[in-house]
């Protein structure tokens, strides 16, 4: 082949390479196969030297004109492929009422939601709202509770005291006197937050947990009113038709003292016989699930807070928040309650 038809040669074949070059990558390959230093064009330099030394002049010129033609069609192809990777860019429509990815967005606790389904319930029939200490002194959670030092009932509260007369209370009561000490009845508070006993945990134990607390005291009130408040509560909480019932029960701070049950939620056989072949695994077939304590406030409370019993009455509450969780959801453990799992947490949300 002479030089012309090789130089003609190596221009036919990069423009075939360079129609074959998808992208800017592949175009550089072939610009380095062709006139990289040791490709295509260097060889074809380097035959100049068997060339007689009048030709070489020539055919270097030669050589020189094809790789500016090279070069330019390299541009050229370079150019286009830019343009073209641009003009896809502007191509590419955006629908801009494709949905956004949704954030996401927490949940009301389930604790959290109970409190304040029960606070609205009791805020709407007059009831204020009121909140205190975590830490109290023992007066407030026994002494004041007709609860002296040499009371046995103290043991049962299973307390973490933190000094000898200092301890995280065990239930929301201490707020009765709080309030009674600092207001003249008429009293209607609701009284929610988080109670401390150190109970081995389990499934339905823990050594922290909410308790919702009531108080009622004015002239002429009765068990009657707190029958007919805590079945509005317990409708409100599990729906239209729950009912409550009262046990006979002790409390040092209220005289007669009672648990209150509601109907289950799950089986709703509370006030009929349970299905006896298959008992519910909620309440174990009697039908009926414990909300908690409740009474009337005793004469040695009133009086220590300077009412006079003779004239005022009230009756007192006070149930387990996380408890009635687990039967107002359906939760195997108490557990999950504290442990903060997302997964569960949006389960209930
Ligand atoms: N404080 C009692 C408890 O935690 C419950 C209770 C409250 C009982 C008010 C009677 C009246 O066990």
């Amino acid at each position: 082949m002479s030089l012309t038809e090789n130089l003609a040669d190596l221009q036919q074949r990069l423009n075939d390479a360079i129609g074959a070059a998808a992208d800017e990558q592949a175009l550089e390959s072939v610009r380095v196969a062709f006139l990289g230093r040791s490709g295509d064009v260097t060889k074809v330099r380097r035959s100049i030297g068997t060339l007689p030394a009048s030709e070489r002049r020539d055919a270097g010129k030669a050589i020189n004109d094809a790789v500016a033609a090279m070069e330019a069609r390299l541009d050229e192809a370079h150019a286009a492929l830019q343009a073209r990777a641009f003009e896809s860019e502007l191509a590419a429509s955006i629908d801009v009422s494709f949905p956004a990815i949704p954030p996401k967005l927490g949940s009301i606790h389930p604790v959290r939601r109970i409190i304040e389904q029960s606070c609205a319930y009791f805020a709407a029939h007059g009831f204020a709202v009121v909140v205190g200490p975590e830490a109290e002194p023992d007066y407030y959670n026994f002494d004041a509770l007709n609860i002296p030092s040499d009371h046995p009932a103290r043991e049962s509260f299973d307390s973490f005291w933190l000094s000898d007369t200092m301890l995280l209370r065990p239930h929301t009561s201490p707020m009765q006197i709080r309030t009674m000490q600092q207001h003249r009845p008429p009293i209607a508070i609701v009284a929610p937050g988080k109670c401390f006993r150190r109970d081995a945990v389990d499934a339905r134990h823990l050594f922290q947990f909410h308790q919702v607390e009531g108080l009622l005291v004015s002239e002429g009130i009765h068990f009657g009113h707190l029958k007919g408040m805590l079945t509005g509560l317990c409708r409100e909480l599990f729906g239209g038709d729950q009912r409550v019932r009262f046990r006979p029960s002790y409390f040092p701070f209220t005289e007669p003292s009672a648990e209150v049950d509601t109907t289950c939620p799950k089986c709703k056989a509370g006030g009929t016989p349970a299905l006896r072949k298959s008992p519910c695994n909620m309440c174990g077939g009697s039908g009926w699930i414990e909300l908690g304590g409740s009474g009337m406030v005793h004469p040695n409370v009133l009086r220590e807070v300077g009412y006079d019993p003779e004239r005022y009455s009230g009756w007192a509450f006070g149930f387990g928040v996380e408890r009635l969780g687990l039967s107002r959801y359906e939760v195997d453990d108490i557990r999950r309650f504290l442990n903060s799992d997302p997964d569960f947490l949006t389960q209930l949300s």
